[in-house]
């Protein structure tokens, strides 16, 4: 069938690749970061709430926006708006956001790239715990090495991308995704038996909700809408290519299940492995798994070299996968839009995209040394990328999101886009409109307020 290649082949390929965007650095390097520096359980807690009472409503109303129109984002948004084509212009918005995200986000997938490079050539062997710190600094201010890295990044998620939805995307997210999971089962079973394995079951799962300040409930939520990657239209632009008898309900709760599975299970590693060590502290912030983790593989298997040597290698490896699958979606919803509206051909379009992200990228990999000093709005260029993304485009994007299906779509279009023409039930329809309506944009203003330090 013609045309039928820009849809996801199969239901699992589909999970496995919105699954793909949302499982990533966020889950691996944010995560467990935010739980560490905001006090671990209660953190937790308040994170999987607003999984569910925001990101969840999220993932679906974007996925079924996408998916009702089938073609882009742009078009999706007007014609289920009933055709007013000022809704039309929400499809900018994965544009922009797509190229901020895939900027910054690749300088930090990049060096994870000279992290697995190290790991493999075995150079973390015999280091001091002082020259681990001493390395990753002189490392991320350099100027050459972290931007080949970055171009080595984007050029794999460029190739990827440029194969296409079935042959690029999907069948990336079906070969990644099972190598992330294995990865992450073995070093979390390796993790259970280090001797700090008890010290940071309780860090994670036992909590202390005197703990809890306005700043840990903000933050959690921040942490949901990151790592599920909605607010954007990243979904939405997926969503395009979800095939109609798709139940978005069931998936959306699967991708978000994984979702945070994953993100547990790096916990899971990484805690008890930090605990392992006399002296270490979890709030290592995002030092952890570039200065603290390589250094805790080498004491902990100080007289097994081999372990180390695995151990360290297996890290990298799952860092990888995660942050690809989620690179992938991030230049897909800044290119869906000029191959699909303005019919740009795909491999053209993912070359040049790429190209900006590796300028703006460049950038952002240059305030971490010689450009230290270039501020914007009081913010080096990467923190100012992060800022605008995460902080700015994510809350307003969902907010308006929330607005579009709770009052401006038509409640029996959502309704039929759920219940794939009511040949789904859907129970939990009722719970999710209020959500959408009041519950969702209540707690996104509230984010965004507190961003914009309000209170
Ligand atoms: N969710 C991804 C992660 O956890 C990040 C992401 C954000 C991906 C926005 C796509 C779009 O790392």
């Amino acid at each position: 069938m013609a045309g039928s290649k820009t849809k996801f082949n199969t239901k699992i390929g589909a999970i496995l690749a919105a699954a793909g965007s949302a499982v990533g650095l966020g889950n691996v390097w944010r995560f467990p970061t935010e739980t560490g520096e905001h006090g671990g359980a209660a953190f937790i807690f308040l994170y999987i709430l607003f999984m569910i009472i925001l990101g969840v409503p999220v993932m679906i109303s974007e996925l079924s926006i996408g998916r009702y129109g089938q073609k882009n984002v742009s078009h999706s948004f007007s014609s289920m708006s009933g055709g007013r084509k000022v809704w039309g212009l929400m499809g900018f918005l994965p544009v922009i956001a797509g190229f901020l995200v895939l900027s910054y986000y690749s300088v930090v997938a990049g060096w994870i790239l000279e992290y697995l490079y190290e790991a493999v050539t075995n150079s973390f062997a015999g280091k001091s715990p002082d020259e681990y710190a001493a390395d990753f600094g002189a490392f991320s201010s350099d100027v050459f090495r972290p931007i080949m890295w970055l171009f080595v990044m984007l050029s794999i998620t460029c190739v990827i991308v440029a194969l296409g939805v079935q042959r690029g995307i999907e069948r990336g997210a079906r070969i990644m995704m099972p190598i992330l999971f294995i990865c992450l089962l073995v070093l979390a079973v390796c993790s259970f038996t280090l001797p700090g394995a008890q010290k940071g079951l309780t860090f994670l799962f036992s909590p202390d909700f005197s703990k809890v300040t306005g700043a840990t409930v903000l933050s959690a939520m921040g942490q949901s809408f990151f790592s599920l990657s909605v607010g954007i239209c990243c979904l939405c632009t997926y969503g395009c290519y979800f095939r109609k008898d798709v139940d978005l309900v069931k998936d959306s709760l699967s991708v978000a299940s994984i979702d945070t599975i994953v993100a547990l299970m790096a916990g899971l590693i990484i805690f008890p492995a930090v605990y392992s060590i006399e002296g270490l502290e979890p709030d290592a912030g995002p030092a952890l798994i570039f200065i603290t983790l390589p250094n805790v593989f080498q004491q902990i298997f100080a007289g097994m070299p081999a372990l180390a040597y695995g151990f360290s290698l297996l890290f990298y490896v799952l860092l990888v996968m995660a942050a690809i699958t989620s690179t992938i979606s991030m230049l897909e919803m800044s290119a869906s839009m000029f191959i699909r509206k303005y019919k740009i051909k795909r491999p053209v379009t993912c070359v040049i995209v790429t190209l900006v992200c590796f300028v703006l990228g460049s950038f952002c990999s240059l305030s971490f040394g010689k450009w230290s000093d270039v501020t914007i709005f009081g913010m080096g260029i990467f923190d100012f990328f992060d800022f605008l993304v995460a902080k700015f485009l994510m809350p307003i994007g969902a907010f308006i999101i929330c607005l579009f299906v709770g009052w401006v779509v038509d409640k029996d279009v959502l309704r039929g886009e759920l219940t794939n023409g009511g040949t789904l039930r859907q129970p939990l329809y009722p719970v999710y409109r209020f959500v959408v309506r009041f519950v969702a944009p209540i707690c996104i203003v509230l984010i965004f307020m507190n961003e914009l330090g309000l209170f």
